[in-house]
């Protein structure tokens, strides 16, 4: 990973571990380094753990490119992050974020194929969300000529997750139903285009209700997130479905599992539920991990049944996946080439208004992705909310609820 500062030691494995958070948030930057902006999260917990921060501009390494960032993605899994709510975590400060998209500014020895001013998108295990990344050339994928920063960003995490569960795990073909929760989101979103690239494809969509109006034309069958749509799905399909898509976990895997026909797929990819309030909560967790049906292998025999689980990041940072992932994406960018997808963006946001951002996240405002506009400025009522220039690690006790609820500002394409 790319130095920051003079006395960072060099990382030579793409992991994400207990020390991804050392790289430099805390550290003084030599009087003529470079600086840039950062978003830094100062410890797990609630919105106030987040603000901006200056941090040293790092240089890229072998193998790495420097990249001058114009947007990133905001996932809920960097909810989890901030709430401390996911395995291992690693140090803090860190600086959160797991995809970005910008210009390469600069390339290190050993980075054939990119050049100074390739528009590029790029997977970073933490510290996307700053205003330059350096990270190695395996992560990092060129963006076609017409495709936006905004939509950049909403892309990689979204559709290759997508595209590997459906068919890689689950060998999606022409006939088969899909389940998917969460579908007005951005990994739902992207489940839905990429059903509607194969024939006859049923997609059982679930989602808040106000979603509704605006998601309807992009599945076959949508329910409330509040409705038995166990009981709803088997009106429809009595024998269930093929595949299940599971961001929930906790009492929903149970219901998942006895909705899938023989033969059928049920892959595990999120766990939703966990997050209750504005920080971690235990009850939540211990919840959640109760509720999860415990499967018995002899009754999977039985019924023929298939469980699966799949997590991209792991299999990039600490499974060396990077290059079935490539060639996933080669295939996604000629999808969308070939305008057969699209990631819908919700809404943009300046690095400022990070909390504002993921508190629309928490509160399930959002349809499709959440974007960090790096280039934008704050709106007059943010300015200055979260910016703050002292080192990362001081805290700053912060009033609960000052998240003002914000109008959604739509993307305009
Ligand atoms: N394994 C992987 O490789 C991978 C990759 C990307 C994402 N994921 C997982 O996929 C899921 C979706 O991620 P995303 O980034 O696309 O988020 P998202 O779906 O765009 O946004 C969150 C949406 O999730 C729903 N939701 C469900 N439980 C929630 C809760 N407890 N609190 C708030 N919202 C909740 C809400 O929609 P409704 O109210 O409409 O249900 C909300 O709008 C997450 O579980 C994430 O961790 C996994």
């Amino acid at each position: 990973m790319a130095k920051e500062g003079a006395d960072m030691t060099e990382e030579t494995e793409y992991m994400i571990d207990r020390n991804a958070g050392k790289e430099g948030v805390s550290v003084e930057s030599p009087s003529n380094a470079k600086e840039m902006r950062a978003v830094v999260l100062a410890g797990f917990g609630g919105l106030n753990k987040l603000r901006v921060t200056k941090k040293a501009m790092p240089e890229p390494q072998n193998g790495e490119v420097k990249i001058r960032v114009k947007a990133c993605g905001l996932n809920f899994l960097d909810l989890m992050v901030r709430q401390g709510n996911i395995d291992n975590p690693p140090k803090t400060p860190l600086v959160p974020g797991f995809e970005c998209c910008g210009i390469v500014e600069s390339v290190g020895e050993n980075t054939q194929g990119f050049e100074i001013g390739d528009r590029v998108m790029a997977f970073m295990n933490y510290n996307a969300w700053a205003e330059v990344v350096c990270t190695p050339v395996d992560f990092v994928y060129k963006m076609p000529d017409e495709m936006m920063f905004a939509e950049a960003a909403a892309f990689s995490l979204n559709f290759v997750a997508a595209y590997m569960m459906l068919f890689e795990v689950a060998k999606l073909r022409e006939g088969m139903s899909v389940l998917v929760h969460s579908a007005g989101g951005a990994v739902g979103q992207a489940v839905a285009q990429l059903c509607s690239t194969v024939p006859n494809i049923t997609v059982f969509g679930i989602a808040s209700c106000f979603k509704h109006a605006s998601i309807k034309d992009s599945v076959t069958h949508l329910f409330d997130r509040n409705t038995d749509y166990i009981q709803e799905i088997k009106k429809i399909s009595p024998d269930g479905v093929d595949i299940v898509l599971d961001c929930l976990c906790g009492e929903n895997t149970g219901k998942s599992l006895s909705l899938l026909k023989p033969l059928g797929t049920y892959i595990l990819y999120g766990a939703s539920n966990m997050v209750t309030g504005e920080t971690r909560s235990f009850f939540s967790f211990a919840k959640s991990w109760w509720q999860v049906e415990k499967v018995n292998p002899i009754k999977l025999y039985e019924e023929n049944k298939v469980i699966a689980g799949f997590s991209l990041l792991n299999l990039l940072f600490k499974q060396g996946g990077y290059n079935l992932v490539k060639s996933v994406m080669n295939k996604l960018l000629s999808l969308y080439e070939q305008k057969k997808i699209r990631p819908l963006v919700d809404s943009l946001w300046a690095l400022e208004e990070v909390k504002e951002a993921m508190q629309r996240i928490h509160d399930r405002g959002n349809i499709g992705k959440l974007i960090l506009d790096v280039e934008k400025s704050p709106t007059p009522l943010m300015a200055n909310d979260s910016t703050e220039t002292s080192e990362a690690g001081e805290e700053e006790e912060e009033p609960e609820g000052d998240n003002d609820s914000k109008e959604r500002m739509p993307f305009i394409h």
